[in-house]
């Protein structure tokens, strides 16, 4: 069975009354000498069984969501179904969940470099616009892991460029990061100023960013490259969240203390030079950064141009004042210690965030640190449950 075979035999279909939609998981091994690339080793699907009819099936043209298992990639997902999109989903799991995607959403588990896989994937379910969360993205891991930071950022992001280019993408939009910027001479930071990474992670970031500009001029593709500050907060319906274990992000961190999952938490580095001697972070809310990466593809296929941006919201919080800000949300006054600076952490980082308002329209809607603590709360809580 194809890919198109899958597909058509779960696409548009009316489910006669009385019977119920199950969830089913398919795997499609090589089939025959001389086949298409295998989709091997692992394609899933999660979605729903119903009854065929016997008309054709729609145009599978679908948003190919890497990563849209993981925590951004899921919140993006939930997006474009919510708008009608058809989204195929391929991700490694090896930091995210099935249960993070929606029923009826195609998952393929592999990985991003696996070139015969994307090719085929692409061409099987007409994939228009891909949008590239897939990478591995804890800055300290990257000064002890750098080899293995460009290989999954940099290396993969490559063969899925390439992928893009050969299938015909029209519009393909990267996850990049403020990181690219290092430890910026002025805050808040513009996309013109200075590319001056300070770690592994942002260096490959950095070096996708780069590909996919002179792809974009050789072969014509369409891109917008969103640079994230600190992403954090939970789906405001609470159908997804940030759920890997051991997380290293503040807010993470902190709600998880806060709810008792962790003893205590530490600060890194009290000497910086900012008010309270703690680093200074622009937290963005996923939903308004979704939201951002929906109306970026909204521009494109609207025949906008190629664009980098910032995506944040112009203000930034120390670490001492988050950790104050999910203290009193919480109403837990948990245990913090100071301890020394961590590898690859700039003071300070903020975003000058007016290009995305202007160009895309972007109008964010939860500018505010008490109302993305209080979602990420409520998430870490019902994650609690989900766990347990
Ligand atoms: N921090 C602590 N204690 C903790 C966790 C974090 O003090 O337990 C501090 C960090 O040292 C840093 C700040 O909180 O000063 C924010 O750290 P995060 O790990 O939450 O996030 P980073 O700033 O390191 O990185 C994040 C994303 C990157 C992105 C960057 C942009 O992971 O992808 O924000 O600023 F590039």
């Amino acid at each position: 069975m194809t890919v198109s075979d899958f597909a058509h035999a779960v696409t548009p279909w009316v489910r006669p009354r009385g019977q119920r939609a199950r969830t089913v998981a398919y795997e499609i091994k090589r089939h025959g000498a001389g086949a298409l690339p295998t989709l091997q080793p692992n394609v899933l699907f999660n979605t729903r069984v119903r009854t065929t009819s016997n008309s054709a099936p729609a145009s599978l043209m679908s948003v190919l969501v890497t990563g849209g298992a993981g925590y951004i990639g899921s919140h993006m997902v939930h997006a474009l179904v919510d708008s009608g999109e058809s989204v195929v989903v391929l991700d490694n799991l090896s930091t995210g969940f099935k249960w993070a995607i929606p029923r009826g959403v195609a998952l393929v588990i592999g990985e991003t470099g696996d070139e015969a896989l994307v090719s085929r994937l692409i061409a099987e379910r007409e994939v228009s616009a891909i949008i590239h969360f897939a990478a591995s993205i804890v800055v300290p891991d990257s000064v002890s892991d750098p080899l293995g930071y460009y290989r999954n950022n940099t290396v993969n992001s490559r063969a899925l460029i390439e992928c893009a280019v050969r299938g015909g993408v029209r519009q393909f939009i990267f996850s990049s990061t403020a990181a690219v910027y290092g430890n910026p001479a002025k805050v808040p930071v513009s996309e013109d100023d200075a590319v001056t990474p300070m770690s592994p992670y942002g260096s490959s970031k950095l070096m996708t960013e780069i590909m996919l500009r002179d792809a974009g001029v050789a072969h014509g593709i369409d891109y917008v490259i969103l640079r994230y500050f600190n992403v954090a907060g939970a789906d405001p319906k609470l159908r997804t969240g940030q759920s890997t274990k051991g997380a290293t992000h503040l807010i993470k961190v902190a709600v998880e203390t806060a709810l008792g999952k962790r003893a205590k938490m530490d600060v890194f580095g009290t000497d910086y030079p900012t008010p309270d001697g703690t680093c200074i972070r622009d937290y963005i809310h996923v939903a308004d950064l979704v939201r951002a990466h929906s109306d970026a593809l909204t521009y494109l296929r609207a025949g906008g141009r190629s664009a980098t941006l910032n995506c944040g919201y112009g203000h930034g919080f120390s670490v001492l004042e988050v950790i104050d800000t999910v203290k009193r949300i919480s109403g837990v006054d948990f245990r913090v210690d100071r301890a020394g600076r961590r590898a690859g952490d700039p003071a300070q980082i903020v975003a000058q965030s007016d290009r995305a308002r202007e160009l895309l329209g972007w109008q964010p809607q939860f500018d505010d640190l008490a109302t993305i603590v209080t979602h990420a709360l409520a998430w870490e809580r019902k994650l609690g449950t989900l766990q347990n």
